[in-house]
């Protein structure tokens, strides 16, 4: 049993991690989504059809026994198509970044339905090297109070429709936090605005620490305002106006393609701040995920239900992500 089913798996983030996974595991990748037909990957990786919707559909492919690991890269209704992998002793990686889901598979290691796999959350960027860099943050500080994650996205990146539709959805909900400003490195001083990305609510659960919040900015100042002030007037809260702004985000590219993320921690009057740049937040979610996915089936995880952050095994993934430009800093 060595198969990888990677679902979602010719989306901007998915066929870089089913791509990137067929280098290391060679005709073990299946990607997989609703139209299959057209996906730009390599002659070795086989493509299914399969609607997340239908798990009977997800049973026939998991049922013969040869796929030993799921990698989940399109956000599901609900924490089924996780509970139909580990039922089954299939492993999962998860790379979604809503919270509300991520709890209802968190759940189900309660519920005796896991058998002897291992499922892996917050994998990707944020959530996922924000969660790494904040175990770092926190462990530094002897245990930090407060915690501020700051997330630069580059606007000229294609990102993938699920991904863009996911920010809209988030900016259509109230900030839960004044916006702060930070120096991002390669990027200057820039002004970031709270977001519900899952890492501030997971990081209480999986740290402690009393108070975590996530802010996004764009390399573009100019579309990160002009985003946060169509969020003031409660722009994204129309379904007909939020559905033209994600059309228009996804065709529209103001900017480059590199992402930052920053991590501030507080103790008492102790800080620690840690960041990590590179080009391609898709392309790194995707690399994050293969590395995770690597380590499932070398079998250097333990079986149950993990936020990257709670795996000693997988702190070292941005030290092994410099081999593809992720560049760490120390700012702090
Ligand atoms: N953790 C992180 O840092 C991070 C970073 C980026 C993205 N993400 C998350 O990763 C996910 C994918 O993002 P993306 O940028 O790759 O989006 P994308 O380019 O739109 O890719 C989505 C993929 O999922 C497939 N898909 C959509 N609905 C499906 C369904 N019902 N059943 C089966 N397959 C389905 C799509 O193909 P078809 O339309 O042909 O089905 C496509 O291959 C999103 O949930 C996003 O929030 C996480």
């Amino acid at each position: 049993m060595s198969g990888i089913l990677v679902i979602g798996g010719y989306g901007a983030v998915g066929a870089q991690v089913s791509t990137t996974l067929d280098g290391w595991f060679p005709s073990q990748v299946i990607a997989a989504g609703r139209n299959p037909d057209g996906a730009r990957l390599p002659a070795t990786v086989r493509r299914v059809r399969l609607d997340l919707a239908d798990i009977a559909g997800l049973e026939r492919l998991l049922d013969p026994g040869d796929i030993a690991v799921v990698v989940l890269c399109v956000e599901p209704a609900d924490a089924t198509v996780a509970e139909t992998c580990l039922s089954r002793g299939v492993h999962l990686v998860d790379v979604g970044a809503s919270d509300h889901l991520l709890r209802q598979v968190e759940d189900l290691a309660d519920r005796a339905t896991v058998g002897g796999a291992t499922g892996v959350l917050s994998v990707g960027v944020a959530p996922g090297l924000t969660n790494l860099l904040a175990r770092r943050v926190h462990e530094r500080l002897g245990g930090a109070q407060q915690i501020d994650i700051t997330v630069l996205l580059g606007a000229g990146e294609q990102h993938g429709a699920d991904a863009v539709g996911w920010t809209v959805s988030r900016l259509a909900r109230p900030a839960a936090a004044r916006p702060r400003r930070y120096l991002m490195p390669g990027h200057g001083r820039r002004t970031a605005h709270p977001l519900d990305f899952s890492d501030q609510h997971s990081l209480r659960r999986t740290l402690g620490v009393p108070s975590v919040t996530t802010r996004l900015c764009l390399d573009s100042a100019f579309s990160t305002a002009l985003l946060a002030g169509l969020r003031r007037l409660g722009v994204f809260r129309r379904p007909t106006l939020r559905r033209l702004i994600t059309t228009a985000l996804s065709r529209v590219h103001l900017g480059g393609d590199g992402f930052a993320v920053r991590v501030d921690g507080v103790n008492g009057d102790r800080h620690a701040a840690l960041a990590l740049t590179g080009n391609g937040q898709s392309r790194a979610t995707a690399l994050v995920a293969a590395y995770v996915t690597r380590a499932v089936l070398d079998g250097a995880l333990p079986t149950g239900i993990h936020h990257i952050d709670q795996l000693p095994v997988l702190a070292d993934v941005p030290e092994r992500l410099a081999a593809h430009g992720i560049v760490p800093h120390s700012l702090g």
